[in-house]
């Protein structure tokens, strides 16, 4: 008997040590997202998609910096030669990953019928192009674009939008899932309903503002159940590889901590940007002052006792943390709900996302740790873009110190979170390259590779080499 008990522990614990050789290193990587880099928008068989619609037909970025830019050509990255140019800049970075995202309206054009091969074909070299590169994919399924077909079918405000992307989602998760360990459902949420919907005023309705933006919270909720769903589907398949959803995350405080309208807005705004989604992501449930306040001004906003049970039964692998800045909230009359956080910046450097306070990250990452039960957390985006042209080509280099000394000092806020037992699994700078910034088009750089925009020249900025040196610093 006693034997049979050692060797059962012999086989369990050199198991155990197989499995901890086998753990996926960190993974340090840049990130992107298919309309803002891709480009070639009508190629083999793409569909139209929202943006296409957004920026050629409505015009966005006229609304905000007065001219039409669109992502029709970006930075040519569904294009393989060059796209093997850029696989080789991420080689000599250093990086050991790459986020990026499919592009639904690629490969199901019309949002629903028709499996376009040539598209599902052009990813699958893309991954193996990363792999023989030894760069590991990082798979976005939907970074804020979809088919236009759907939404001509009122997309999100539409309850069958979340059997339209597991559709969707079955058909890359069967094609990608046994080459790519980590997928990420959606992209931020919050930006792409209650921002960028909002700054565009794509509801076109007198209603207030307040309700245009509870509205919101309902696609919101769609796309986390959506997630959820998708989650369990590809824990069902088996593969192996880990899942998660990507959340913008903006820890917040009062502008002035004396201002008490300004301590009361702040901590409304916590629960509205933050809490809201750990809550419903982690544990199923909403905060109730959020909940109230939503249905109050959308009587049409309804979870169902059955989304959150499906929210709180599947659980992510990881979660995405996409953080640029935090919020300084202040309190202002004139706005949805009575307070305001964007542009709200007193520093002296103004980077576009807001102040830079790196130490807000670290404290951030320690919470999540302590309040929801130390989950996996990759970071998915970070990154900055000042406003200071200090994107400049001047003879021949791009001296972008700020940027430098922001990756520099966030990177090493995760470090010390990773070191105090935070499960940091990854780490990806926003982004690569210069490329469609949405409603700003090319008027907001955030690359640590510059990018002529007219000739799809590159050059990496000083803020690449200042990551190449800390991944090598931070390797091991
Ligand atoms: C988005 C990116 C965007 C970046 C910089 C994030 O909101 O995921 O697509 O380019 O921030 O603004």
């Amino acid at each position: 008997m006693k034997k049979i008990i050692a060797t059962l522990s012999l086989i369990i614990l050199s198991g155990i040590a197989l499995k901890a050789q086998n753990q996926t290193p960190f993974l340090w990587g840049v990130a992107s997202a298919a309309y803002q880099v891709e480009g070639n928008y009508q190629a083999d068989g793409k569909g139209e998609s929202k943006w296409d619609f957004l920026t050629n037909k409505v015009g966005v970025t006229q609304f905000i910096i007065g001219k039409k830019e669109t992502g029709n050509v970006a930075i040519n990255m569904y294009d393989r030669t060059q796209y093997l140019k850029d696989i080789q800049l991420m080689k000599e970075l250093g990086v050991n990953s790459y986020r990026f995202s499919l592009d639904w309206s690629r490969i199901i054009p019309d949002g629903v019928g028709a499996v376009n091969e040539k598209a599902l074909a052009h990813y699958d070299l893309l991954i193996d192009d990363l792999k023989v590169a030894g760069i590991e994919p990082v798979v976005t399924l939907y970074h804020f674009d979809y088919p236009f077909a759907l939404v001509q079918k009122e997309g999100w405000g539409n309850p069958e939008m979340i059997n339209w992307y597991k559709n969707y989602a079955k058909i890359a998760l069967e094609r990608y899932g046994k080459k790519v360990k980590h997928f990420i459902t959606f992209n931020e949420p919050y930006i792409e309903f209650f921002v960028a919907e909002y700054l565009m005023n794509m509801e076109q309705s007198k209603e207030p503002a307040v309700t245009r933006f509870a509205r919101g919270m309902m696609k919101v909720h769609r796309e986390m159940v959506a997630s959820a769903e998708v989650i369990k589907m590809y824990h069902e398949m088996n593969l192996g590889g880990k899942i998660g959803m990507t959340f913008n995350f903006s820890p917040c405080s009062p502008l002035d901590p004396n201002n008490p309208n300004d301590v009361k807005a702040s901590a409304l705004q916590e629960k509205l940007l933050n809490t809201v989604f750990l809550d419903g992501y982690f544990k199923g449930t909403y905060p109730k002052e959020v909940l109230d306040m939503f249905t109050k001004y959308d009587p049409a906003f309804l979870p169902t006792a059955a989304d959150m049970k499906i929210l709180a039964a599947n659980k992510p692998d990881f979660l995405g943390v996409n953080f640029y800045a935090p919020a300084l909230v202040k309190y202002d009359a004139a706005e949805p709900f009575e307070m305001k956080w964007m542009d709200v910046n007193t520093d002296k450097v103004k980077s576009a996302n807001g102040p830079v306070r790196p130490e807000e990250l670290y404290k951030f990452l320690v919470k999540i740790k302590k309040e929801y039960n130390n989950p996996q957390i990759m970071i998915t985006e970070n990154g900055a873009s000042f406003k200071n042209n200090e994107d400049t080509v001047i003879s021949g280099k791009v001296n972008d110190v700020l940027r430098a000394d922001y990756i520099k000092r966030h990177i090493e806020a995760v470090v010390k979170a990773k070191k105090e037992g935070v499960r940091m699994i990854g780490y990806f700078a926003w982004s690569g390259w210069d490329n469609f910034e949405w409603v700003f088009g090319y008027t907001s750089r955030f690359g640590l590779i510059h990018v002529n925009f007219d000739t799809q020249e590159r050059i990496p900025k000083q803020s690449y080499f200042e990551y190449q040196k800390l991944i090598k610093e931070y390797k091991n």
